[in-house]
């Protein structure tokens, strides 16, 4: 019999068993997906985003069903960083996997409240920072969409933890590339990429929106080829690791976002479809890895000549 094969990876300082992570806010705080599949499968999973403060949400209808993904607009409900160090971590803690604590914030000061918080929470592996957010402070322009904020918003957050420190990046802006350089610049060790896409369904008889806030995120086998476009744009802007998101529900599909220049994946929409969608895309990388002859993951990842 053939030697188990070795799907660890190296995020920079973030060391993973195996590429796939799931992606927050499709994956709950782990706990929920207990039920379905064994967590120490996985290379890791992110939690919902978190904030200082719990957050209700926007109201329902919040999530569209589209052709190829869906729209959601939860407003970022979550339970506040306190509550999840309180009751949720120390639960979490009995898993040999990564667990990856997404958080954001209106204004700087709340990224590093959220941050320092977390970095004192026992039994984490890294933080992603969810950049996608209104910056309240600068007229409501997403940090993310804008270089200068990226910068400021990374750096500050780089000064109180010691973290891993993976920052997300939104696709919704004209050029990819000087937002991951900001990143970069403000001391991002890892970058995620990509967020939802800016997105909207109507109701042709009512002549309303599909979601009570108007527009929302589009996620789901839609986005993958927009996503790995950004994928390879940003892997020729920067050299840190890139973790892939974006529509993978299939081994193949992780492996393509692999060959354009993801060291690791997060599995998102795909979990709704089948809870246990990331542990299949686990077994099918593996099954291709078999099938090619490759011996070493490292040999797949950025082969695309640039
Ligand atoms: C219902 C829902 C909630 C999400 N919540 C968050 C969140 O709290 N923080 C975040 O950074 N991304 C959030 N996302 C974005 C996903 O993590 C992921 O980036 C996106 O859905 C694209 O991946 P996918 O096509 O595999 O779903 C959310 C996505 C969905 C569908």
């Amino acid at each position: 019999m053939s030697a188990p094969m070795n799907l660890a990876v190296k995020l920079g300082p973030l060391h993973l068993k195996n590429p796939v992570l799931t992606a927050s806010g499709t994956f709950g705080y782990g706990e929920e997906f207990e039920p379905f599949l064994d967590l120490n499968r996985l290379g890791g999973f992110v939690v919902k985003g978190l904030s200082c403060r719990p957050r209700p949400g926007n109201r329902s209808p919040r999530t569209w069903e589209t052709p190829a993904g869906m729209l959601n607009s939860i407003g970022l409900e979550n339970c506040g960083i306190d509550r999840f160090l309180e009751e949720k971590l120390p639960r979490l803690r009995k898993y040999r996997t990564a667990i990856i604590a997404n958080l954001f914030g209106e204004t700087i000061e709340e990224y590093c409240e959220v941050a320092r918080k977390a970095d004192a929470g026992e039994g984490l592996a890294a933080l992603e920072l969810n950049i996608s957010c209104p910056n309240t402070a600068r007229g409501g322009i997403d940090f993310g969409c804008d270089p200068e904020a990226t910068r400021e918003v990374v750096r500050a957050v780089r000064d109180v933890t010691s973290l891993p420190l993976m920052v997300k990046l939104t696709p919704n802006v004209t050029d990819i590339r000087p937002l991951a350089e900001a990143a970069q610049q403000g001391g991002a060790d890892i970058l995620s990429l990509v967020n939802t896409f800016f997105g909207m369904a109507i109701d042709i008889r009512s002549r309303r929106p599909r979601l009570s806030t108007r527009h929302g995120g589009l996620s789901g086998p839609a986005i993958k080829p927009m996503a790995i476009y950004l994928v390879d744009r940003v892997r020729a802007a920067t050299d840190l690791p890139i973790v892939g998101i974006g529509g993978i529900r299939s081994g193949e599909d992780a492996v393509e976002f692999m060959i354009a220049g993801a060291s690791a994946v997060q599995v998102g929409t795909g979990n709704f479809v089948d809870p246990l969608c990331s542990v299949h895309v686990l077994e099918e990388i593996e099954t291709f890895l078999e099938k090619e002859g490759i011996q070493e993951l490292r040999g797949l990842i950025g082969s695309l000549p640039r």
